[in-house]
């Protein structure tokens, strides 16, 4: 494997790629990425500031802003805002209008690349991970699922979320993020793609880390039972 390693992990909302990811990048070792985050993150800085979410311009002058004032991976960064404050249906619907803006993705993907150059080696989950933010990635995941396991999963995560409501937002993005300009949705060529709608979480995790393997990914040993 090259001095850095980068897993892929793209796909559709509620595909698996965070479960799948992390679990991987507890058996291999491997500084984990949501890239994701950063998104939601502009999305909901921006309700915030009354930002309107296709005012380019505008949103453009907010990620410079944000990292004038802070750390290069802050956008990334779990403790800067929580989950459920980034996971709203108002952050979600704002979300794909920020991700459409070409300026944006470059300023993110520039700042994944730095990401990943302090890291020997990591996973990243996203939806043009494979396709444009790493094109020479070692290992691509493109995982999938019908849109209504999905909102399922989805809905069972979210406690009081409406089935119907969680199911419409999934497709609207599945068609905004596919349909986009800039960096569409859609599984590298080179990438291993697995439809999980009928897999459980174990067996996903197993086809993947046998992915890893085969590439010459070393598992971290477990230690079970006493000391020795
Ligand atoms: O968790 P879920 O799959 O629902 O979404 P997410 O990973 O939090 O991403 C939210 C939105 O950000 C997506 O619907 C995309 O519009 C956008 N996104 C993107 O365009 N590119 C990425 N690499 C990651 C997310």
């Amino acid at each position: 494997m090259n001095q850095h390693t980068v897993i892929a992990v793209d796909g559709p909302a509620a595909a698996g790629k965070t479960s799948t990811s992390r679990a991987l990048s507890d058996m291999f070792t491997l500084s984990y990425l949501e890239s994701g985050r950063a998104y939601r993150t502009l999305a909901y800085e921006a309700l915030a500031a009354g930002i309107r979410p296709d005012d380019r311009a505008a949103m453009t002058g907010l990620i410079s802003t944000i990292l004038q004032k802070n750390q290069s991976d802050t956008l990334f960064d779990p403790t800067r805002l929580r989950d459920s404050d980034l996971r709203t249906l108002d952050v979600s619907k704002a979300v794909s209008t920020v991700a459409k803006i070409p300026d944006l993705r470059s300023a993110i993907t520039s700042l994944i690349h730095e990401w990943a150059s302090h890291r020997p080696a990591s996973i990243i989950e996203g939806r043009d991970i494979g396709t444009i933010v790493f094109p020479r990635a070692q290992i691509k995941f493109f995982l999938t699922a019908c849109a209504e396991e999905r909102a399922t999963r989805r809905h069972r995560q979210e406690p009081g979320s409406v089935y119907e409501t969680v199911l419409a937002d999934v497709v609207r993005r599945d068609h905004e993020d596919t349909s986009r300009e800039a960096s569409p949705l859609r599984p590298a060529a080179d990438s291993v793609v697995i439809d999980t709608s009928s897999l459980p979480l174990g067996q996903v995790i197993a086809m993947m880390s046998e992915v890893c393997r085969s590439a010459g990914m070393i598992e971290k040993r477990h230690t079970t039972g006493a000391a020795r």
